[in-house]
């Protein structure tokens, strides 16, 4: 963006983690990249907003408050407390992180439920599911086993068979059994409201065309494109820990219809608490506004086929883009708590501080939907090499001499212009970077410069010309040369590490904006140099494998 382009109106959102369980890697890994994207997006003054909140209904949250002997509005509130301290202890920025238990999320989701009714997009239609007799409740497909109907391998779930990938409805299964109760459950029938989906299909082509989303994602829907869309079935039967429907009594909303309406909730929240009339401006089809919203790939399905057509017949505007990114992996191996292959994030933070894994991550994440590896070896080389010995070393070693023998003052003038110009010019690959989500890319361009400015230092070496009374105002200038080199390096890394950068910018006593990365700091006062960052030692990596098997 040049200085004089308009600023963009953005929201972006990351997915809502469940209100069931304390946040996991994989939870930061998605808004960690969402956090620098939208610090990304301010730093170059954009107005920016980042939502997000808990994902509050759902059975397996009314089944966990049950085993707990809680209220379910008790244990989301519980859990809504550990996100928010989590999520704070990572540095994720959130303007708001809401919950879909709210006034906000049901006044949304019925008007929205409501205008879709209007325009004949639901229909009611009858349907028969397995139903558990002891517990009085329909069983969803998570929560029935049974032989395959096609190959009869024992014990699979309701929807599909894990020995021949076999998709099929519950009711096909043989000698099916309820999870909860271990009993034979029986086929009842009951009423349930469809979106009508099918009569959409054309609309969603036509926003997929016209949306930001990766290639890879792009393909993957076409394939689905490719058959017909089946409607979707939007309501669950009492007993269920959700919204009941406007006018269909001991009828729910289906989570995952009232938890996308959940980002707009929680916009709507926080711009009441700006005391802001904007939202409808905002969400207007016809807005000018971008809507952007991190996700994982096993979510595609509901953000790019349901919720745009759902949005767009409601009046409201569609997603602008869709950003999918992999599942985390744990040295090689899938997250899992019951195979010893899990950290929490809350343990995690206790032995290592986040600012290292948010830089990791950074170095990994591109626009590919590939998993993503957390290699805890792989993790302790990489920032002791590039965050410790390229990066803050060059302020460590400029430093030094600024405090020793210039007053900790910079010089009037820079030893090496063209070297600082080069930074300043590199900044525009390294901010398009940013921009398309290429973050490996980001981070590989920064260290480069990072290594060039420590070959420089070496080149000059400072250290042998301080030895000659005459060399004082070179080194001065030399030491001047790196420390700004320093400084944009810092400009350019802040989305992804805003401690460093802020503590950095306390010992440079400058808070600079982007702008001024082409104006060097000349004649300034800087203050004291304290160590800014630590190696990562053997032994916290110790702890962290550890931690695995807790
Ligand atoms: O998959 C999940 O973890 C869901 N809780 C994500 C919901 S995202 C949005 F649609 F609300
Ligand atoms: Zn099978």
């Amino acid at each position: 963006m040049s200085n004089n382009a308009e600023k963009r109106d953005i929201l972006v959102t990351s997915a809502l983690p469940y209100a069931t369980a304390p946040l996991h890697l994989g939870h930061i890994l998605e808004h960690t990249q969402t956090d620098i994207w939208v610090r990304y997006q301010r730093l170059i003054g954009n107005n920016c907003t980042y939502v997000c909140a808990d994902d509050a209904h759902g059975t397996p949250i009314m089944l966990k408050a049950e085993e707990l002997n809680k209220e379910p509005e008790d244990l989301i509130e519980e859990i809504y407390a550990n996100h928010v301290n989590t999520f704070n202890l990572y540095n994720i920025n959130h303007d708001n992180f809401h919950t879909t238990h709210s006034e906000e999320n049901r006044t949304l989701s019925e008007r929205i439920f409501n205008a879709l009714n209007e325009k004949g997009l639901i229909e009611i239609r009858t349907i028969e599911q397995l139903y558990d007799t002891s517990r009085n409740m329909f069983l969803s497909d998570r929560y029935v086993k049974g032989s395959c109907p096609k190959c009869f391998a024992e014990d699979q779930y309701g929807d599909n068979c894990e020995v021949c990938s076999a998709t099929y409805d519950a009711i096909e299964l043989i000698d099916p059994f309820s999870v909860l109760s271990n009993t034979s459950p029986v086929i009842k029938e009951s009423e349930h409201l469809f979106f009508k989906l099918s009569e959409l299909k054309q609309e969603i082509v036509e926003w997929l065309k016209n949306s930001k989303i990766q290639n890879p994602v792009q393909n993957k829907l076409s394939e689905w494109l490719d058959e017909d869309l089946k409607d979707w079935d939007i309501s669950r039967d009492s007993p269920y820990f959700g919204f009941e429907i406007p006018g269909h009594k001991d009828k729910f909303f289906y989570v995952w219809l009232d938890a996308p309406i959940g980002y707009l909730a929680s916009h709507i929240n926080y711009l009441n608490k700006q005391n802001s009339n904007e939202f409808e401006k905002f969400w207007n089809p016809d807005s000018n506004s971008e809507i952007y919203h991190f996700i994982g790939k096993d979510i595609m399905y509901f953000h790019t086929l349901f919720f745009p057509v759902m949005l767009s017949n409601a009046n409201f505007k569609k997603p602008s883009g869709v950003f999918v990114h992999g599942f985390l992996t744990l040295d090689g191996e899938k997250m899992s708590k019951s195979r010893g292959n899990f950290i929490s994030a809350d343990d995690f933070v206790s032995v290592l501080d986040p600012e290292y894994l948010r830089y990791y991550f950074a170095s990994k994440l591109s626009t590919g939907v590939d998993d993503i590896d957390l290699n805890l070896e792989d993790l302790k080389q990489k920032v002791n090499a590039d965050l410790v010995n390229k990066l803050v070393n060059i302020a460590s070693r400029s430093a030094n001499f600024l405090n020793k023998h210039f007053k900790n003052t910079l010089a009037k003038e820079v030893e090496d212009l063209d070297l600082i110009n080069d930074f300043v010019h590199k900044s525009e690959d390294i901010f398009h970077h940013y921009e398309n989500l290429e973050l490996n890319k980001a981070m590989r361009e920064i260290m480069s410069l990072a290594d060039k400015a420590n070959q420089y230092i070496d080149k000059m070496e400072p250290w042998k010309l301080i030895k000659d009374e005459k060399n004082l105002e070179l080194v001065h200038q030399i030491c001047s040369t790196s420390l700004n080199l320093y400084r944009i390096l810092m400009i350019m890394i802040e989305p992804v590490t805003p401690k460093l950068a802020e503590k950095s910018f306390t010992f440079l006593n400058e808070k600079p904006s982007w702008k001024c990365i082409k104006k060097p700091l000349l004649g300034h006062k800087i203050n004291k140099f304290k160590p800014l960052l630590t190696r990562i030692e053997d032994e916290q990596i110790n702890q962290l494998v550890e931690l695995k098997n807790v």
